[in-house]
């Protein structure tokens, strides 16, 4: 039986360059890609870029280009960060592309004839940047400016005709999803401002503009384009070949198992998109998972305070592998995290170079030295090797668990404890001591400790895909290998193969580096 898992990121606006906060939606995703894979699931991973709207055309326009340039430009710089953070994504979307558009003519046809759509006027406070509609109660005012008080970004008063969704319609169906459906808006804190938000009362959603062009014509109506938020997350069913929904890829993937978000567009994610596919007569997506902001020094990152961490810049200097590690171990996914280059420096030090890879070390020059390269064998086991070995096998239900949950700095904080207690068996049962007069038991330990270094790498694999992959090879492990049942097995090694050369894996960072 094929067991499918469909995983999405949010789909970036084009609209500058790609900074840390959209780096950490898309690792985050990845890392739970990779290890449902692991895991022995189909997986499709999703992300890619969210190209209309007035926000995008403005951008466009201040730069003198058309939109479509504008945005091909831009996307492809996206595109190329998938490559650079060493993502898997199995599909990149373009919402101007054409199976896109096919796929939100649908959803508005399904709109219209389930009687949730009406014309009417719009006024009201709108921001560009959110590409978001206020209440009153929602803005305040700042430095002479009429702000939201949620983003902080600059709302304009419009006035237009405009298309409605009966979204008020679907308050009580909403209300009653997420009471029987408790893990579909994560975490719980996040959830219970939802749930607040949308107790208080839904007015109907305006869903579309016409005060601009860059965007999905009304089918019926070309003056309009539709709202770009009903276009853009629509973006999840488009890479899944709807509207055919007799498609495999759809017929697979759909509902799709995690929308991994933001908490700044957990609003549009948890309350519209679900109205959306109710009205459409669609399932909806079992998980959003809203985490929290990467703040510069405890900061919000801004031009302004020039604390913006650029991901391609940090990686030039650090790698791609560390700044994974860094961005999963130190932020906790559901809250808001500080990062800054100070703590970046010592986690690479003392959990990369000083922990997993001085194991890793260590192990390999050793058994280079002493068992001509090859894999020592096993033999008359002791207590403490089969506890070492069976302590982290027996925790492999938990650690899953931790990942179904989305707990991700729970899970790499117990493999470090691992890696850290392989380190601690090494250097007390001394195996340097027992070169000549108990090679035995000398190779036993070897042995033991490589079977820990395999399962602990295989744990790593999905965090740090590039390190833990050259330590899987110098072992012999093909990719094949590289899987969670593979933890499960005994005997793994075959006696005498030889251990292929391991380059330095981490580098220590000096600290005025
Ligand atoms: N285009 C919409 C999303 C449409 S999804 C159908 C959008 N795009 S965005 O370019 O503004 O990127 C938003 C996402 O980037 C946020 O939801 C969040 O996941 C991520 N981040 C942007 N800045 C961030 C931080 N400082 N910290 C963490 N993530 C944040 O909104």
């Amino acid at each position: 039986m094929f067991k499918n898992f469909y995983i999405t990121t949010p789909i970036y606006y084009p609209s500058g360059k790609p900074h840390m906060g959209h780096a950490y939606s898309s690792i985050v995703a990845d890392v739970l890609a990779r290890f449902k894979r692991l895991e022995g699931y189909n997986v499709l991973f999703l992300t890619g870029t969210d190209e209309h709207g007035q926000k995008i055309q403005k951008e466009a326009e201040k730069n003198n280009k058309e939109p479509k340039i504008f945005c091909d430009d831009i996307s492809e710089t996206f595109r190329k960060l998938t490559k650079t953070l060493n993502l898997s994504n199995d599909d990149f979307i373009r919402t101007t592309e054409s199976r896109h558009l096919k796929s939100v003519n649908e959803i508005w046809n399904r709109l219209i004839n389930s009687g949730d759509i009406y014309l009417d006027k719009y006024s009201g406070w709108y921001s560009v940047s959110d590409e978001a509609y206020y209440d009153e109660e929602e803005i305040e005012e700042k430095d002479g400016n009429k702000v939201s008080k949620t983003s902080g970004s600059i709302v304009e008063w419009v006035e237009e005709e405009s298309y409605f969704f009966k979204l008020s319609k679907f308050q009580k169906r909403l209300l009653d999803y997420y009471q029987k459906n408790e893990d579909f808006i994560l975490p719980r804190s996040r959830k219970n401002e939802v749930v607040k938000f949308v107790e208080k009362g839904l007015k109907d959603l305006s869903i579309s503009r016409t005060s601009f062009s860059w965007g999905i014509p009304v089918p019926e109506n070309k003056k309009h384009v539709i709202y770009v938020w009903l276009d853009a997350l629509t973006n999840y069913l488009s890479a899944l070949n709807f509207p055919n929904i007799d498609d495999k890829k759809y017929k697979s993937f759909w509902p799709a198992d995690i929308h991994i978000i933001g908490k700044d567009i957990l609003r549009f994610h948890a309350v519209y998109w679900p109205a959306f596919l109710f009205a459409a007569k669609l399932p909806l997506p079992k998980r959003v998972y809203g985490h929290g902001w990467i703040l510069s020094d405890d900061k919000k990152m801004s031009k302004s305070l020039g604390n913006i961490l650029d991901p391609i810049e940090v990686i030039k200097d650090f790698g791609i592998d560390q700044l994974r590690y860094y961005l999963i171990k130190e932020v906790s996914l559901g809250n808001d995290g500080s990062i800054s280059m100070q703590n970046l420096k010592n986690c690479i030090n003392n959990d990369l170079a000083n922990n997993y890879g001085n194991l890793c070390q260590r192990v390999f020059s050793f058994i280079k030295k002493n068992c001509s390269n090859k894999i020592p064998k096993k033999n008359n086991l002791k207590d403490a090797d089969i506890k070492l070995i069976k302590n982290l096998k027996d925790k492999v239900p938990e650690l899953i668990d931790k990942i179904n949950n989305q707990n991700l700095n729970e899970y790499i904080k117990t493999i470090v404890n691992f890696s850290f207690e392989a380190n601690k068996y090494f250097n007390d049962s001394e195996p340097w001591a027992l070169k000549t007069k108990n090679p035995e038991r000398m190779n036993a330990i070897l042995h033991t400790i490589l079977e820990q270094i395999k399962n602990i790498s295989i744990l790593l694999n999905p965090i740090i895909p590039i390190s833990t992959k050259k330590v899987l090879d110098t072992i012999n492990l093909s990719d094949k290998d590289i899987s969670i049942e593979n933890i499960k097995k005994d005997d793994f090694f075959d006696y005498n193969l030889e251990l292929k050369n391991l380059d330095i894996l981490f580098k220590k960072i000096d600290n005025d580096n």
